[in-house]
């Protein structure tokens, strides 16, 4: 039975830092949604991936001494990186794009052009703030406290040729709709974007940079590469083969039915995409949620704030359902969540093994004790129920169409709290029946007892089948021990009551979520979760190699230079004029105004490759870099031009 598509996705996760229990939230939560949906008999898409471009990781992949490619493909493909989070969270997207395949980057190009052939992209001037030692650009909003949010110093007004998406063309209709549908949810985060970004007037975007190269060319102006966030947020078709060949699934699964986004990204998706979506003509996602941030001691867990906690480490301790539980359990998706030890560790006593737990192996061992181990037939049927009989199976009934309500508005939390007080209401029911006070009268009271026992399996068949997108693992496990087959797993037979056998044989196995001694064990953690042992460590790498046609593209020539002049504004660029034996003067811009006074430079026969694309600096064009020698000396860095003898006429290729 198919019900149609459903199309979801977590935001792809910046590879700058390996991921921890905060990145896990979401992608948790989506699963769960994915898993939900299939449960129900969608044809679901889920992806998700990894946005890999950017100045910071351009910045990062430099102090780490590798390139920006080796750097996120550690952290992407390495060890304990990404994808192996996911794998052991289990987490069951259907796909995973990073940023940095082939087919993204030449959607992009095309998309980007797209916007430029119909009038909403143009080039214009990028004013903003410069900090001199970092330089680097940045906007008025960014700054801290007026300054450099880097390194903290004073800032001047600067300006730098870019493209520009024209957005304040779509503000009324994004406006429109915000305000006017259900695009954005919750509904709380609508008035925070229309108030604090639209009313105030919406400028159009910087959607080019030229200050930094890590990111994706655009085609047409090969010095500028497309701004991070319209990379970013086209993954979401070009994962489905939009403006590529690589895959065929845009026309079955766009629009989007969802993007699952933390909060402090809702302004992207939820003004910046669909003006691009409107931009293109193509239609917009049918929704947006903005879930709220896991805490730590009260501030967003995050790698840059160091209070992070590491999802190995719990998972490990306490297995991967138990985690995906607490996270989906504890906190309304919409809102912040503090995380803390105690909390997780509670859930998983009170909840697991106290209610579901004891209730799975209190009732498989009475099976096994009372009747070895199957019940009698006939067992499902009984002439008289009791007020206590009715009650749990009208609640167990009905819990399906409860949980689906909840499930449909992204109310995890109140999704579990339904089967929760089905599974409390079971519980009870054992003492209500007291089996061990109808066992010792087995010839009068057999019969009885076999229906209460039949109940309990069957009221824990219905909850096992609901938790299974959140917990599966742990549900193929309760499935296996109350004897239940694939049949009695679906989602039609969630909702009917008798879908077990009247002589199921139910084993019982180990305790699937065993008590935690809460003191040792915040004790034991303490330890483990010391600063001193800090479990996320990017491990030293090993140059990569080229192979060797890549380096003969390289061309290198000796060049002559005829005149070099500092940067205005700059403390760090020389700007040389330079005899490359074209008989055309060459300019390049470098960063050694530490190093060398301008006048003594004249003159001298340096070494430069001259093949890279053109990038600009301080709005002055440079058209290839000059080769140097950098090492430390006594923690200081020290630079020497590379020069060579002035017999070595200039143009003269090395190799
Ligand atoms: O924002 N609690 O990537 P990202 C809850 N590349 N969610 C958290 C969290 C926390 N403590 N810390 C992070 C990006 N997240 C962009 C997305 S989409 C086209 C591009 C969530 O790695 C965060 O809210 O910084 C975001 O939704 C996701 O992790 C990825 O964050
Ligand atoms: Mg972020």
């Amino acid at each position: 039975m198919r019900k149609g598509k459903f199309y979801i996705t977590t935001p792809i996760y910046y590879p700058s830092d390996k991921l921890h229990i905060g990145h896990a939230y979401c992608t948790v939560a989506t699963d769960a949604m994915a898993r939900y949906k299939r449960l129900c008999g969608y044809d679901v898409m889920f992806l998700t991936g990894t946005d890999e471009h950017g100045q910071k990781i351009e910045d990062k992949a430099r102090e780490a001494g590798v390139t920006p490619q080796q750097f996120v493909d550690r952290i992407v493909t390495g060890p304990r990186g990404v994808l192996d989070l996911w794998k052991l969270m289990n987490i069951s997207n259907d796909r995973f794009i990073r940023t940095t395949d082939a087919y993204h980057v030449k959607s992009i190009q095309r998309i980007f052009r797209r916007m430029y052939d119909n009038g909403d992209i143009y080039k214009g001037k990028y004013v903003g703030k410069y900090c001199k030692p970092c330089e680097s650009f940045w906007t008025e909003s960014q700054l801290v406290d007026g300054k450099c949010p880097e390194c903290g110093r004073d800032v001047v007004d600067a300006e730098e040729e870019a493209y520009f998406f024209r957005l304040s063309k779509y503000a009324d209709r994004v406006q429109d709709l915000l305000e006017n549908t259900d695009f954005l949810q919750p509904r709380s985060r609508v008035h925070e974007m229309v108030n604090n970004f639209i009313k105030p007037g919406l400028e159009d975007l910087c959607v080019s940079r030229t200050s930094f190269t890590w990111g994706i060319p655009v085609d047409f102006d090969p010095g500028h590469v497309v701004y991070v966030w319209i990379d970013a947020l086209s993954n979401y078709i070009t994962a489905l083969g939009f403006d590529n060949d690589a895959y065929d699934d845009y026309d079955k699964y766009w629009p989007a039915d969802v993007h699952f986004v933390g909060k402090e990204i809702v302004r992207f998706h939820s003004i910046i995409w669909p003006a691009m979506l409107m931009s293109m003509g193509l239609p917009l996602p049918k929704k947006v949620y903005g879930h709220g941030w896991l805490l730590l001691d009260g501030g967003k867990m995050s790698k840059s704030v160091g209070n992070v906690v590491d999802p190995y480490l719990l998972a490990e301790r306490y297995g991967v359902d138990a985690l995906r539980f607490f996270l989906l359990r504890s906190f309304p998706f919409g809102s912040d969540g503090n995380f803390s030890n105690e909390a997780l560790i509670g859930t998983i006593n009170v909840d697991l093994a106290n209610d579901l737990g004891n209730l799975v192996s209190r009732t498989t061992a009475m099976v096994g004790k009372y009747f070895g181990g199957h019940l009698p037939a006939g067992s499902d049927k009984w002439a008289q129920p009791t007020e206590a009989d009715r009650d749990l199976v009208a609640m167990a009934s009905g819990l399906r169409d409860r949980y689906e309500a909840e499930m449909e508005a992204f109310q995890f939390q109140n999704a579990l709290e339904e089967v929760f007080k089905v599974i409390q209401r079971a519980n009870k029911y054992i003492d209500e029946n007291a089996p061990w006070a109808l066992a010792k009268d087995m010839d009068q009271n057999g019969p009885r007892l076999a229906h209460v026992l039949y109940n309990l399996l069957e009221a824990t068949r219905i909850c096992g089948t609901l938790l299974t997108p959140f917990m599966p693992e742990s549900m193929d496990k309760l499935f296996a021990q109350i004897g239940a087959d694939n049949d009695a797993r679906t989602w039609d037979s969630a909702a009917v009551w008798g879908g077990l056998s009247d002589t199921a044989a139910p084993v019982k196995g180990e305790n699937l979520f065993p008590r935690i001694d809460m003191e040792k064990e915040l004790a034991e953690l303490a330890k483990l979760q010391a600063p001193a042992a800090p479990a996320i460590e990017l491990e030293p790498q090993t140059p990569e190699q080229v192979d060797f046609d890549t380096f003969c593209k390289s061309d290198f020539r000796a060049v002559k230079v005829k005149d070099c002049q500092p940067v205005k504004k700059s403390e760090k660029l020389l700007c040389f004029t330079l005899d490359d034996g074209t008989g055309t003067d060459r300019q390049i811009l470098s960063g050694i105004a530490k190093w060398y006074k301008p006048q003594d430079l004249v003159g001298k026969t340096l070494v430069a490759i001259v093949n890279l694309p053109p990038r600009k600096m301080m709005g002055l064009a440079s058209n290839g870099m000059l080769i140097s020698a950098v090492h430390k000396e006594k923690g200081e860095e020290k630079l020497n031009l590379l020069m060579v003898s002035d017999d070595i006429p200039a143009g003269a290729k090395l190799c």
